[in-house]
């Protein structure tokens, strides 16, 4: 095919006509939308990434921009703060608090940002998101990826061929990498190991060695098919968070529900309100020693049906516990992180469009959002002063208040 010196140039005028247009909308899209909606900023980077008009319930509608420079060409009403990257240093000052909403997103767990755990430092903020059940956007089962997963038995071992494996397993599974802890979850491990066999593949107390395959990165493959089948041979599995908060609840416990371990929990101390049915885990503060934990597994392992009392959700498809039913039903957005962070916005829309009709009510965020205490040894069950994260969390108390002083008189 042949083209004239004409057919050229009109393709090379169409093709730079599409371009403009392309990189023009593109343009108008970023920076100078102007539909007159509030403006939402997120003035953290790295989550979510976005610049979309937004439409929520009963038609409010707000422009929401991941890039804060928007905030040179227009007000911006509200501010959103994904906390794992927060810097305290780099804040949107002055505060203007009775203008401008601030949003507070946060799912992780306190190690993170210390500073958080304490309530001057919670209370520059008006909402939040995070997985305590008060706070305004709550999602506790973050980590429950299906309803499904609690009672599927896609990876369940019954009782009694996990039996035949303990010729070469031990009872329990053990498998962390992280081992200096705010809840002192090795130094649990190492005394409970004295009294019964546990298997520890990963870096802390480990004594076993994972097969090849998994071996060379199985922290990034733990929800794999073939890994969740390998740890599902295990009876028990332990399963303490690196810290201590309420509702903070990860994925240690719920792939241990998911595969069909029983689960010795030590963490959240309401963790029994997410329970699928009443004895869906053996709590380590339940038991006042490693000792006398061992001797109610070692109790369980004799017995196959007290065992399976606490298999209900696997063994019957059974789940009692209906504010875990509720919870999903009435907010199934929150095992998907934009997801929760669209509820969020939309939220803080809301806001926005009852603060223009004068209708918005004070709101600020407490500890109740993220309710943190000074973390306790699994071992002991109480505060060891000479943990660092002890040390920390006293420090950054201090510090907080430093923050909340700064900024408030900003
Ligand atoms: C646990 O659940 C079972 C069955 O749903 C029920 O019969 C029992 O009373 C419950 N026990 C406790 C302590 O709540
Ligand atoms: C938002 O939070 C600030 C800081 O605590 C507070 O002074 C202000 O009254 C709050 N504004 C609204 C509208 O809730």
């Amino acid at each position: 095919m042949r083209l004239t010196v004409n057919e050229v140039l009109l393709i090379c005028a169409v093709s730079f006509f599409t371009a403009f247009v392309w990189i023009w909308s593109n343009v108008e899209d970023k920076i100078t939308i102007n539909t007159g909606n509030p403006v939402i900023v997120w003035w953290t980077t790295g989550f979510p990434s976005t610049s979309e008009s937004i439409k929520c319930e009963s038609d409010v509608k707000c422009d929401v921009y991941s890039n804060r420079d928007i905030e040179k060409n227009f007000e911006v009403g509200a501010y959103l703060f994904y906390a794992s990257n927060i810097h305290f240093e780099d804040l949107p000052l002055p505060r203007r608090a009775s203008e401008i909403i601030w949003g507070l997103y946060h799912e992780e767990s306190p190690r993170n940002v210390q500073e958080l755990l304490h309530e001057p430092t919670l209370s520059l903020f008006n909402y939040s998101a995070t997985f305590s059940r008060y706070s305004d956007i709550p999602f506790p089962l973050q980590y429950l990826d299906s309803w499904s997963d609690i009672v599927s038995k896609e990876y369940f071992v019954p009782t009694a061929k996990k039996n035949s494996f303990l010729k070469d397993l031990a009872p329990i599974l053990y498998l962390q990498s992280d081992c200096e802890t705010a809840t002192e979850r090795d130094s649990y491990v190492r005394e409970l190991m004295k009294f019964i066999n546990i298997d520890s593949y990963g870096a802390c107390l480990k004594n076993k060695e994972l097969p090849q395959k998994f071996k060379d990165d199985y922290l990034n493959n733990l929800n794999d098919n073939e890994f969740l089948h390998f740890i599902a041979r295990y009876k028990f599995v332990l399963a303490l968070e690196n810290g201590v908060c309420e509702d903070y609840v990860t994925e240690k416990f719920w792939r241990a529900i998911k595969v069909g371990n029983v689960p010795i929990y030590f963490g959240s101390p309401s963790i029994k309100d997410w329970f699928p049915n009443n004895k869906s885990a053996i709590l380590i503060q339940d038991y006042p020693t490693p000792e006398t934990m061992s001797v109610y597994i070692k109790k369980l392992l004799e017995n196959d049906n007290l065992y399976e009392e606490h298999l209900m959700h696997k063994t019957k498809e059974a789940i009692s516990n209906n504010r875990l039913i509720e919870e999903l039903s009435e907010r199934p957005y929150q095992t998907d992180a934009l997801n929760v962070a669209g509820k969020f916005e939309c939220l803080i829309c809301k806001k926005l469009h009852e603060k223009k009709t004068r209708q918005l009510k004070i709101r600020v965020v407490n500890k109740n959002h993220y309710n943190c205490p000074k973390p306790v040894s699994a071992l002991t069950l109480k505060v060891n002063p000479s943990n660092d994260w002890v040390y920390l969390w006293d420090k950054t108390q201090k510090d907080a208040e430093v923050i909340f002083k700064r900024v408030i008189q900003s």
